[in-house]
């Protein structure tokens, strides 16, 4: 039996390059999913692609009442809110601290770590409804050491991780267990394109082939550890952090001579 029947998932950035690919890996294990995100259009055509089983809602993470809209859109379709996948996330134009634009401060933290607060806000009194769940944050590396350049969205992710083990425990008694993924340098968009404000995007500037495994990630290899960490095979899981990078924070893989 799919692991996912009978259940309803809702994905933020849902029509992005991940958050995509985390959706069709739920609908294809049987879920129900919702598919949050501001792209309107490729919301619409994700979900009419998919059919049954799928509902786009307009989720702007950064608004609590387009979150209450989407929660309850959730439950209007499907009967329950189950799984609540707090993906959606931007990259800030490079630039030191000194040189950072107080707005584009507010704004990366505003989309990264409110959203993700909105969301667990939102979502958990449906979860308790629906008698427990689970909920992952889609975190980064970047949140698990520094990066030049990168500050707002290396902070926002660092407090991503706080808000998460806050929230595994003042929701593990209602049945509703919390987790970070920790995503490397992953092909989708995000990478390929530019930030908002930027003039490169961050696959002109960055290899994988220093390190262990030396290629970029794929969605795919976040969507099975994300449908892992929702599934019941992870039960006893909270308040953790899974990194999923290839061996990035590893560091390079020296390639000495031997005999
Ligand atoms: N791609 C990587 O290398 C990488 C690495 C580590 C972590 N991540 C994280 O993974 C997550 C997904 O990123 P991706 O690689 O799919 O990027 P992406 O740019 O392909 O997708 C991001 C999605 O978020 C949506 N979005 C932006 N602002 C929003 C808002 N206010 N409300 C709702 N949706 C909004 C966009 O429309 C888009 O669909 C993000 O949280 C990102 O920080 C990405």
């Amino acid at each position: 039996m799919p692991r996912f029947d009978n259940q309803t998932v809702l994905v933020t950035g849902g029509t992005g390059g991940q958050g995509s690919n985390h959706v069709r890996a739920f609908h294809v294990e049987g879920a129900n999913v919702v598919i949050g995100d501001i792209d309107t259009e490729r919301g619409a055509a994700l979900a009419d692609e998919l059919g049954t089983r799928a509902h786009f809602t307009r989720l702007d993470v950064t608004d609590e009442s387009s979150w209450s809209a989407a929660v309850l859109a959730a439950e209007s379709a499907f009967g329950a809110l189950n799984v609540l996948v707090n993906n959606a996330g931007v990259q800030n134009p490079p630039a030191t601290i000194d040189n950072t634009e107080r707005a584009t401060w507010s704004r990366i933290l505003d989309i990264n770590l409110t959203g993700t607060f909105l969301g667990i806000k939102v979502a958990a009194p449906a979860l308790r409804r629906a008698a427990g769940g689970v909920i992952v944050n889609i975190a980064s590396t970047m949140g698990l050491g520094g990066t030049a350049n990168y500050a707002p969205y290396v902070a926002s992710k660092w407090a991503v991780r706080g808000l998460t083990r806050t929230a595994a425990l003042e929701l593990g008694r209602d049945h509703i267990r919390v987790n970070t993924i920790h995503p490397g340098v992953i092909s989708t968009p995000f990478i390929h394109e530019p930030a908002a404000g930027a003039t490169a995007a961050i696959a002109d500037f960055y290899s994988p082939e220093p390190f262990a495994i030396p290629r970029l990630g794929e969605p795919a290899d976040v969507s099975r550890l994300l449908l892992f960490l929702t599934s019941s095979d992870a039960s006893f899981i909270t308040g953790s952090e899974y990194v999923i990078d290839g061996g990035l924070l590893l560091g390079p893989a020296l390639q000495t001579e031997t005999a």
